[in-house]
C-alpha cells in the first residue's frame, strides 16, 4: 500500500529506467538540513559511509557502523520528499554472506525509510546482490576504487589504468549489473574504462572520477562546496564555503568580545502590562 508522500519519491526502478537517457544527478548528504536543500535539484541522495571521514573525522570508512548509517539515513529521509535516498552498507555488515547482507539491508530500510542500499565490490558480491534484489532490496553497486577495501588496496589512487586491472573492473561491473543492481557507482577509474562499462552494462553508471560518458554523476557534497581540506582530482568546487564560514565565525567572536553582539534588534524588550485604573 502506498501513501501520497511515497508516490512523490523517485524510485530505484525509475533510476534504472534512465539508462542512456537524461543524466542522473546525485550528491551525498548526511543531515536533514542539507538534504532539504538538495531535494529539489537531484534525483538520488546517497547517505555515503564517507560520513565517517567527513562528519566524524575518521581516517577511513572502515570503522563506520550500521548505527551511524541509520542515524544519518533517518535524518536525510526526514529532510526530503522527492529524491531517492540510498544508504551505504558499512564495512563488515554485509560481506560474510548473502543472509547477513539481507539482515543488515532490511534493518537499514526499515529503520531509515530509505529506498535502496549501496554496497561495494564486484564479482565477489554478485551472489549477494542477486539475493537482496530477489528479496525486495534495491541495490546500487560500487566498483573501481572501493574505499572500504583500503587496507588491501593500500591507497586511494585511481584504478583501471592498465589493461589487466581494467579488464577485472569491467568484469566486476558486468557481474553486478547481471545480478540486478539498479545502478552502479564507478569511482576513480580511467576514462576509457568508464565509457566502455557504460556502453556494455545494462545498469546506469554513476561516475565519481569516472567519465562524462557515465549515465549520471555523484560528488560528496562537502567536497564540491569547498568544505574539505584535501579533495581528490575529480572534485570540482562549485563554492568555497570553508573560508566563508571561518570569516563569519571570526566576526561573531570579535563582536561578542566587543559586546556589539547582540544588538538591540536581537534583544527581547519587557512585555508592557497595562496597570489597573485606580478607584476614585
Ligand atoms: O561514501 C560515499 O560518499 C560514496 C560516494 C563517494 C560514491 O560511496
Amino acid at each position: 500500500m502506498s501513501t501520497q508522500a511515497d508516490a512523490r519519491r523517485i524510485t530505484a526502478p525509475e533510476i534504472q529506467a534512465r539508462k542512456g537517457k537524461d543524466p542522473i544527478v546525485s550528491l551525498t548528504s548526511y543531515h536533514a538540513h542539507t538534504a532539504r536543500l538538495l531535494d529539489r535539484h537531484v534525483d538520488v541522495i546517497l547517505v555515503g559511509d564517507s560520513l565517517g571521514m567527513v562528519m566524524h573525522g575518521l581516517e577511513t570508512t572502515v570503522p563506520v557502523t550500521v548505527e551511524m548509517m541509520i542515524v544519518h539515513g533517518r535524518a536525510v529521509v526526514r529532510g526530503t520528499k522527492r529524491a531517492l535516498i540510498v544508504v551505504d552498507l558499512p564495512f563488515g555488515s554485509y560481506e560474510a554472506s548473502p543472509t547477513e547482507a539481507f539482515h543488515t539491508a532490511a534493518r537499514v530500510l526499515k529503520e531509515t525509510g530509505a529506498g535502496a542500499v549501496k554496497l561495494e565490490g564486484g564479482r565477489r558480491m554478485a551472489e549477494t546482490v542477486r539475493f537482496l534484489v530477489d528479496r525486495g532490496v534495491p541495490v546500487m553497486g560500487h566498483v573501481g576504487l572501493t574505499p572500504q577495501a583500503i587496507n588491501t588496496l593500500g591507497s586511494f589512487k585511481a584504478r583501471g589504468r592498465d589493461d589487466a586491472e581494467a579488464s577485472l573492473i569491467l568484469d566486476d561491473a558486468r557481474a553486478i549489473a547481471e545480478a540486478g543492481a539498479f545502478s552502479i557507482v564507478l569511482e576513480a577509474i580511467a576514462e576509457p574504462l568508464a565509457r566502455r562499462i557504460t556502453e556494455e552494462v545494462a545498469s546506469p553508471t554513476i561516475g565519481i572520477g569516472g567519465s562524462p560518458a557515465c549515465d549520471g554523476q555523484i560528488l560528496v557534497l562537502e567536497d564540491m562546496l569547498g568544505l574539505g581540506d584535501r579533495v581528490p582530482k575529480f572534485v570540482k568546487k562549485y563554492a568555497n564555503l570553508g573560508p566563508d564560514i571561518e570569516k563569519a565565525v571570526a566576526s561573531y567572536a570579535e563582536e561578542v568580545r566587543a559586546r556589539t553582539f547582540p544588538a538591540k534588534e536581537h534583544t527581547y524588550a519587557p512585555r508592557l502590562v497595562d496597570k489597573p485604573a485606580k478607584a476614585s
